[in-house]
């Protein structure tokens, strides 16, 4: 299957990748248990079917993540120019994994990607991030520390998370920043007013991740799902007694309008993502080739403006019950001042 690329960052730094990415981070952490050889497979066959892009961060399994797809990288046989890989740094993790605040001093940019380096055996991550702001060090400094490194040639794009566009603006005055990556599915659209359109007027692409919103738009999720202890779905807002059933109800719209189009309720969720504009990168979160394959259907699914109407009837904006993420999470989110 052929993926159609997209370029993010159209205007200063751009970056080539497939129209879809995939993120690992389940694979390591957040979801409970995965299967290593799985992780790896779903890794193999994401490459095969033409992604170009994988999305990590190094505290996904504090460590953990970066060294599967190291592994399997190697296993599969490409170079190092054919995949674009994006990672994260800067929060900070107990080894329970509790989260314990965000370091994106200068020097700390520059030891984290050493670290990174070695773990990923490679010697340039193709995108790096702070994974939040960190409300101690100007994001001046922040971008400054990264764009030495792309001096010194160990990075070779800037991007952002889950920043509002203040911080975006500032930052891009100091180096071409390729994308922001931050959530952004149907039960998520607080980017539409404000932050998409100044993403657009920088000519700064989007990652869009939790385009399933975690699995609870997906269409496989039941209200019964047993949750082992740490599985972010056990604590979030969306997943809880009442918030949860009205977020099912929504699902269950959703499923009519991809019934009627042959699809599955989780491409519809992709393929929606995919239609907000050719600079919007979804990141798919599968960690099993089954669901990699579902996945991936969502890029062959045109969505007409008919059907588009009929999914904004089923999931109309602001119709999520719950916020994306608890109290002390939602605090760390300068994308949401
Ligand atoms: N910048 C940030 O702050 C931030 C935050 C979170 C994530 N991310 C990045 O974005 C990536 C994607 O986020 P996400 O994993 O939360 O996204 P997601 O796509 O909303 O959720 C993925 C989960 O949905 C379930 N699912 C059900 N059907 C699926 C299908 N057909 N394809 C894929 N998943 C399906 C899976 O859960 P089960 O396997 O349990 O069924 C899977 O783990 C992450 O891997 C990470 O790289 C970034």
């Amino acid at each position: 299957m052929a993926l159609n690329e997209r370029t993010l960052g159209s205007k200063s730094s751009p970056l080539l990748v497939s129209r879809l990415g995939l993120g690992a981070m389940g694979m390591s952490d957040l979801y409970g248990p995965a299967d290593e050889a799985e992780s790896t497979a779903t890794i193999h066959a994401a490459l095969d079917a033409g992604i170009t892009l994988i999305d990590t961060g190094d505290f996904y399994g504090m460590g953990h993540n970066e060294l599967l797809i190291r592994d399997a990288l190697r296993s599969s046989g490409r170079a190092r120019g054919e995949v674009a890989i994006s990672v994260k740094f800067g929060a900070q993790r107990d080894y329970a994994g509790n989260w314990i605040g965000y370091d994106a001093r200068p020097a700390a940019v520059k030891t984290a990607l050493a670290y990174t380096l070695r773990r990923l055996g490679t010697d340039y991550v193709d995108v790096y991030r702070p994974a939040r702001l960190d409300p101690n060090v100007p994001i001046e400094e922040t971008v400054g520390a990264i764009a030495e490194m792309v001096e010194a040639g160990y990075v070779r794009h800037i991007g952002l998370s889950e920043v509002g566009a203040e911080t975006l603006r500032r930052a891009q005055a100091v180096h071409p920043i390729t994308d922001l990556q931050i959530e952004y599915s149907l039960i998520s659209r607080g980017i539409e007013k404000e932050i998409l359109p100044t993403v657009r007027e920088l000519g700064i692409g989007v990652t869009a991740y939790g385009v399933l919103s975690r699995g609870l738009i997906s269409g496989h999720w039941q209200a019964d799902r047993q949750l082992p202890a740490g599985d972010f779905r056990g604590f979030s807002p969306r997943f809880q007694g009442g918030n949860l059933e009205a977020n099912l109800r929504l699902v269950e719209a959703l499923r009519t309008v991809a019934e009627a189009k042959g699809a599955s309720v989780a491409q519809v969720a992709i393929a929606w993502v995919l239609a907000q504009g050719d600079d919007i990168v979804p990141l798919v979160g599968a960690r099993r080739r089954e669901r990699l394959t579902e996945a991936l259907g969502a890029a062959e699914l045109v969505l007409e403006p008919a059907d588009l109407a009929a999914i904004e009837e089923a999931v109309p904006q602001g119709s999520a019950a719950g916020d994306r993420y608890v109290a002390a999470q939602m605090a760390h989110l300068d994308s949401e001042k």
